[in-house]
């Protein structure tokens, strides 16, 4: 956004002074009151690893996460029966005994303990200005979507205060500045405060004062056995005013402004104490010495240089739009046509906390989890796992598609250290070699299954469809050597555990025990025990599914690094033999298991059968399959489903696939209407409900693939624009093939497209629904079927 870097800088000063009108309606979420209570109202950011909410109270309660702080060490979770009972409980399913090879399942399979470890928060920090709240007045507080940072400011007793909050990426901290009008007008004690574990805490006054004084905190997992220590800091730097120890706190009184570098390491990264120590004293020196303004900088640049890829306009909302974020979501529940910008301010959200919760910092990068880096709960909601039988992957929806593919080297981090996890699970549980992951994951990559129910536990597909999303990172951006490096072992693993683990039904390689994630069916009459409600069965419409896709990439990646060996040959001969999706006889809609059954949730959130049409593709290239997969999306949405927040997300992308740009564009004003708290988070049901970072990511991913497809090897633009989307624009979005894609419309109708060829190779290009007459490219009558690009070439795209 700004060229000029000094431009950014004294734009953000002079936002302390500008009246809050002026916040740019798709950039700025803000607030004219403290988040008091409401924790969802906080400002959440992030440096990929260190995660901050802010809630602006009178006295500052920061709530702090460091991503590797979890409820204690790996453990083997394996059931030691599953191996044995694996071909009775085949059988059992195959005979129709569906609820007593439930039953069985659920005994030999199901893991000891049966949950993985949970996410934990760090610290508190406290800040406590010594103002009271009925003397605060001006008060504004704000996240700034494009830089990544937040602030506050206040007037209080005649003085103006504002604090600045910067998570820094490039030097691994969160970096904050405080500030007063006047001189010597600033007092603030910075205090660490958590509720359990603390191991030690301290504060220090150092004389040589350009050291900083600091406040310490350690504290443990809790755990008996190896638990996950960590080592926090806060290192506090004052111009001016007088410094004392108070307590386990850090008191400054009477200064100009007041700066605060925080850092937190932990075991999990580092072998030792000392090594974890040493870490983190050596970020701390290493900010404080260069300084805030220096820090905040390089903070600032990078951040941008992510978000400032993708610029969305979907139309103007004119005064609705400089509204307080919470009064713009109150009207959008009356009148969401009067603000579009409120989509744009979320779609930019999303790509902020994707950016503030997933990058590379160095090996044992950890990706986002249910609640991104952003946790309070000692004992969050689903413990705040890695679940990957979708919100995973949904948190990385919007990395490719918006041009921000460096943050999934954290997913592929967690992966190579599941690996060996995986292998021994697919060994103990199945005798199989490869590679198996059940519905979630933790830091330590743990593969075993998870939680003890019949609809969730038993589902041997997670390094599949993460596997796929190897293969879709290639496909964006072209990166032979991670083929070579990542997906091709990846898919070498995934592959060779289902050629054990398969087995012969009617003629097909199938899966079972398994489910279609979370979902139960009624048992039929004519199987044992009807009428029952169960999940377990074999062949799964989603299991074939990511098997094919998966067999369909190793051949893909033999063809693409000219391999020849024989496990090409293998995937070509399971390919054709897994089972066909089915369309249900009575209803006509795609199905989702074996038979039509009926189902105990016709409302259910997952959409599982339909991963072939979103995030996969394979259901759109047969119009039997789209036209069933259409049914059943438009029967389960008018049931009721779409009934938490990532569910209603996943099915903006499904109409998107579908052309469905009417549905789209209604079921995200839906999203908006329905599920945020009051800083924009995703919940599961409504503001009062658990939040979810998903549903930001997913609802992100749903606008840009409204605006721009490529699955199906055509850069397709405006595929799925809604009528209400009069006039606006997009820059900066990707397509497969790594083509940067620019396009303009107005009334409704395409105008003009920049397509980049960063990698070169073969374009097609499709515009709206092919009928919006003759497209000249670079000047020339485009009549369809692809050409040859040359790399970083820029092909211009207008209607005729
Ligand atoms: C309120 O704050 C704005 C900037 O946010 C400033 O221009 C104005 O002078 C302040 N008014 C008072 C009464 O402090
Ligand atoms: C390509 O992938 C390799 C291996 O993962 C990685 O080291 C490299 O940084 C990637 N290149 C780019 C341009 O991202
Ligand atoms: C769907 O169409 C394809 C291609 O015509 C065909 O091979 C397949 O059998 C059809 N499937 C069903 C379930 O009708």
């Amino acid at each position: 956004m700004f060229t000029n870097l000094s431009i950014a800088v004294v734009a953000i000063f002079l936002l302390n002074v500008v009246l809050a009108a002026d916040f740019d309606g798709s950039r700025f979420a803000w607030y004219s009151s403290e988040s008091g209570q409401d924790f969802k109202s906080n400002v959440p950011i992030g440096n990929g690893r260190l995660g901050a909410t802010v809630s602006g109270n009178t006295i500052e309660s920061l709530v702090l996460n460091e991503n590797s702080v979890w409820s204690g060490p790996w453990e083997d979770r394996v059931n030691p029966a599953s191996k044995g009972a694996l071909s009775n409980i085949r059988n059992m399913l195959i005979a129709g005994k569906i609820t007593a090879a439930g039953q069985q399942a659920l005994s030999s399979m199901a893991g000891n303990p049966t949950s993985p470890k949970a996410y934990q928060p760090l610290t508190d920090m406290t800040l406590d200005f010594g103002h009271r709240a009925s003397g605060i007045s001006n008060y504004t507080r704000w996240l700034d979507t494009l830089e990544g940072t937040a602030g506050v400011s206040y007037a209080h007793g005649g003085v103006s205060y504002s604090r600045e909050f910067v998570p820094s990426y490039p030097h691994g901290v969160l970096a904050f500045r405080f500030s007063a009008s006047g001189k010597g007008n600033l007092n603030v004690k910075a205090s660490l405060v958590r509720a359990r574990g603390i191991l030690s805490q301290k504060a220090t006054v150092n004389s040589a004062a350009t050291n900083g004084h600091s406040t310490t905190l350690s504290a443990s997992s809790g755990q008996a056995n190896n638990p996950i220590v960590f080592w926090s800091e806060a290192r506090i730097i004052n111009s001016g005013g007088t410094v004392r120890v108070d307590g386990n706190s850090i008191s400054v009184t009477g200064a100009d402004f007041v700066d605060v570098f925080f850092n937190a390491e932990t075991t999990y990264r580092h072998k030792d104490a000392t090594a974890a120590q040493a870490e983190l004293k050596r970020k701390l020196d290493v900010a404080s010495s260069i300084g805030f303004p220096a820090v905040r900088q390089a903070a600032i640049k990078d951040f941008s240089s992510i978000t400032s890829r993708v610029k969305l306009n979907l139309g103007n909302s004119g005064s609705a739009g400089t509204q307080p974020t919470p009064t713009r979501l109150t009207n959008y529940k009356k009148s969401p046509s009067t603000d579009p910008q409120l989509i744009t301010l979320f779609f930019n959200f999303g790509r902020q906390q994707l950016a503030a919760s997933s990058r590379d910092t160095g090996p044992l990068s950890l990706p986002a989890n249910l609640q991104g880096i952003w946790n309070r709960d000692y004992s969050p909601a689903w413990q705040s796992k890695y679940t990957i039988n979708i919100n995973l992957q949904m948190n990385y929806w919007p990395s490719l598609i918006t041009n921000m593919a460096e943050v999934q080297k954290p997913v592929f981090d967690l992966i190579n250290l599941a690996i060996p996890r995986a292998e021994a699970v697919a060994n103990k549980m199945y005798g199989c070699d490869g590679i198996v992951m059940h519905h979630n994951t933790d830091l330590w990559g743990d593969s075993a299954p998870v939680d003890k129910g019949t609809p969730y536990t038993i589902w041997p597909m997670g390094a599949a469809w993460l596997s796929s999303d190897a293969m879709e990172h290639f496909r964006f951006t072209q990166n032979h050597t991670f083929l070579q490096t990542t997906v091709w072992p990846l898919l070498q693993k995934t592959a060779q555990f289902y050629y054990c683990y398969l087995f012969n039904w009617q003629g097909y390689y199938t899966s079972g025990p398994s489910l279609s994630p979370e979902h139960a069916f009624i048992v039929p009459s004519n199987m044992q025990d009807s009428n029952r409600q169960e999940g377990l069965d074999i062949s799964i419409e989603m299991d074939n599914q990511l098997l094919r896709e998966l067999f369909s990439n190793v051949i893909e990646t033999c063809s693409i690094l000219k391999l020849t060996s024989s496990e090409c040959t293998k995937a070509a001969s399971y390919l054709p033999k897994i089972r066909p999706p089915g369309i249900g006889p009575k209803k006509k809609e795609i199905l989702e298991w074996r038979n039509e059954y009926d189902e105990t949730e016709p409302a259910h959130r997952h959409f599982s059968n339909l991963w072939g049409v979103y995030p996969g593709a394979q259901l759109l290239s047969q119009s039997n399959y789209t036209a069933s997969s259409k049914k059943f999306l438009d029967r389960r949405m008018s049931s009721g489903s779409g009934s938490t927040g990532w569910s209603r997300t996943w099915a903006i992308n499904l109409y998107a696939r579908l052309l469905d740009g009417e549905a789209a564009w209604r079921n995200t004003q839906q999203m908006i209407q329905k599920f945020p708290t009051a800083n924009l988070w995703n919940s599961d049901s409504g503001p009062g409900s658990s939040f979810q970072i998903d549903g930001n990511f997913g609802l992100t991913a749903g606008v840009a693939e409204m605006l721009m497809q490529s699955h199906s090897g055509v850069i397709h633009l405006l595929p799925a624009l809604s009528k209400s989307v009069g006039d606006g624009s997009v820059e900066g979005l990707v397509g497969r093939g790594n083509f940067v894609v620019d396009v303009k419309w107005k009334g409704g109708k395409f105008l003009e497209g920049k397509i980049l060829a960063r990698s070169g190779g073969r374009l097609e290009i499709k515009v709206q629904n092919g009928g919006v007459g003759r497209v000249l490219v670079n000047g020339r009558k485009y009549d369809g079927g692809g050409f040859e690009t040359e790399v970083g070439r820029v092909y211009e795209v207008r209607a005729e």
